[in-house]
């Protein structure tokens, strides 16, 4: 077991086990979600339980809905585990699968309703999902408990964990902080203070300045010409004989110079000085894998994930995850291309439309249509917040179109505003429920689908429950 648990997690953990020993030789379905940690956290589970001498198949899902789980009711599975999803869908799942053996191992806060399966959740142990643990830790924890070799699924673990941009105050905290400490002492991670820029590893300076996005840069994440006259202004050469300046290239000086420009730069966009100053933290290298590829820094290893679930490639991502490293390897790294292009056009496209914002009073709206992708709406949703662009703080709701003509609607916060009461699960929740749609997740990011024609009555109620939350 993982030194400094809680007791009652720690009692959690033995009875988690106990129910899988007492399985008997029967395939198991993994449900796991299509993001980086969903697709860290499915791996975890099917690689330990594979271990253990059992059959399992592992599917990703875009998320928990209703008709996925009368799906899933429909094919009368004997056990399912689900992985990173599931503890807001407790009353679904209840009303389905009764039939059906069910483990959920999430961070999501749950649904507060009477369940009678076996549920594993962060929540129930006075620890917080949304900073610290992620699903990938909280399987970590339960291959752990069934196997003390599962150790060396650690960096899986913290790739989920920083896929989730549970590091974005610059290091990792609580059971995340616990499973890194561990993956360090086994030597499969090496964590130090280094400029937190995208694709250290592998990426020339100005491409890695460009791809940065968190914390965001105003005036240079996005954008590769303004990144490269900021090197040429601090005086970093672009290239450096053949090859282009890397970040392992510059010196001591070098990297002060341009960690002070950096937070100058922010700054005086109006980011906050404790964000501007997260361009300094924790890097996190995944010691097992090869030299200057994307696997072996965290936080792009967990953006390849990302880019093969939110390509809907989920095959691929997981594969990469349980460990190939051949054609789907090859595959998944041009799934990060495509990604981070679309994302480039995406951001673009918002920073175009930014007067076609709605202030709506307590939060930001953006209504996307079809023009951006339902799977990448989130991920702009948090750049928009960050890049302080909009005149003041406030959550930023956006709405995307689906491909069978739904509304996937997406929303972000930030410490401040959930400090300063705000829960974006909660609100989800409340609204989508109210138009009929379902929604949820953390205060500080969370989601929903509603039919098309109740976008207007949805907002209405965000906006109340937001009204509500701030005034509490
Ligand atoms: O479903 P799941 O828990 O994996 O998704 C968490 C989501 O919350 C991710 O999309 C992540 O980017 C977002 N998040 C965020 N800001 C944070 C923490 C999480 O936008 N500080
Ligand atoms: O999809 P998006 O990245 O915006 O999701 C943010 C968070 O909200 C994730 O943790 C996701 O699992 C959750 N969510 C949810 N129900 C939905 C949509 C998103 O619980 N219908
Ligand atoms: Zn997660």
């Amino acid at each position: 077991m993982l030194q400094g648990l809680a007791r009652s997690l720690e009692k959690r953990l033995d009875e988690t086990r106990e129910i899988v020993n007492s399985f008997s030789d029967i395939p198991i379905r993994i449900i796991t979600h299509n993001d980086a940690d969903g697709i860290s956290s499915g791996a975890v589970v099917h690689l330990a339980l594979e271990r253990e001498g059992f059959k399992v198949h592992t599917r990703c899902v875009k998320q928990l809905e209703e008709k996925i789980i009368v799906e899933l009711a429909d094919e009368k599975p004997e056990i399912i585990i689900f992985s990173d999803l599931g503890s807001g869908q407790l009353e679904n799942i209840e009303k389905y699968l009764k039939k059906t053996e069910v483990i959920i191992i999430d961070h999501h806060e749950p649904q507060n309703t009477d369940f009678s399966g076996f549920q594993l959740n962060a929540h129930e142990h006075g620890i917080d999902g949304a900073s610290e643990i992620s699903g990938s830790g909280m399987a970590y924890l339960f291959a752990r408990s069934l196997r003390e070799e599962n150790k060396n699924l650690a960096a899986l673990a913290i790739v989920g964990a920083v896929g989730d941009l549970q590091d974005t105050n610059g290091k990792l905290l609580g059971v995340n902080r616990l499973i890194a400490r561990e993956g360090v002492k086994d030597g499969i991670l090496r964590i130090e203070k280094d400029l937190r820029i995208y694709g250290r590893q592998t990426r020339p300076l100005y491409k890695a300045l460009e791809y940065t996005t968190d914390p965001f840069i105003p005036g240079l994440s996005g954008s590769e010409s303004s990144s490269i006259v900021f090197l040429k202004e601090l005086g970093i050469p672009i290239k450096k004989g053949e090859g282009f300046t890397m970040l392992a290239d510059l010196n001591d000086n070098e990297k002060k110079l341009m960690a002070n420009a950096l937070v100058l730069k922010m700054v005086e966009n109006n980011v906050p000085i404790k964000i501007a100053e997260s361009i300094i933290g924790e890097v996190i290298t995944l010691l097992r894998e090869e030299k200057r590829t994307p696997l072996r820094d965290a936080r792009e290893f967990a953006t390849l994930l990302n880019s093969c679930g939110k390509n809907e490639k989920y095959g691929i991502g997981l594969a990469v995850a349980i460990g190939e490293r051949e054609d789907l390897y090859t595959s998944s790294l041009d799934m990060l291309t495509q990604h981070r292009e679309y994302i480039g056009y995406c951001y673009s496209w918002i920073s175009k439309n930014i007067d076609k914002i709605i202030d709506s009073g307590n939060m930001y709206i953006i209504i996307a249509g079809k023009e951006i992708n339902e799977n990448i709406i989130g991920t702009i949703a948090g750049m928009i917040l960050n890049s302080r662009t909009l005149p003041e703080l406030k959550p930023v709701i956006a709405l995307a179109e689906t491909e069978e003509d739904e509304i996937k609607v997406s929303s972000r916060a930030n410490r401040e505003l959930v400090e300063r009461g705000i829960n974006l699960g909660k609100a989800m929740h409340y609204a989508s429920e109210k138009v009929g749609g379902e929604g949820g997740g953390h205060n500080i990011a969370a989601g929903a689908k509603i039919k098309k024609g109740r976008e207007k009555e949805f907002l209405e109620y965000v906006e109340e429950m937001i009204a509500d939350q701030l005034g509490g």
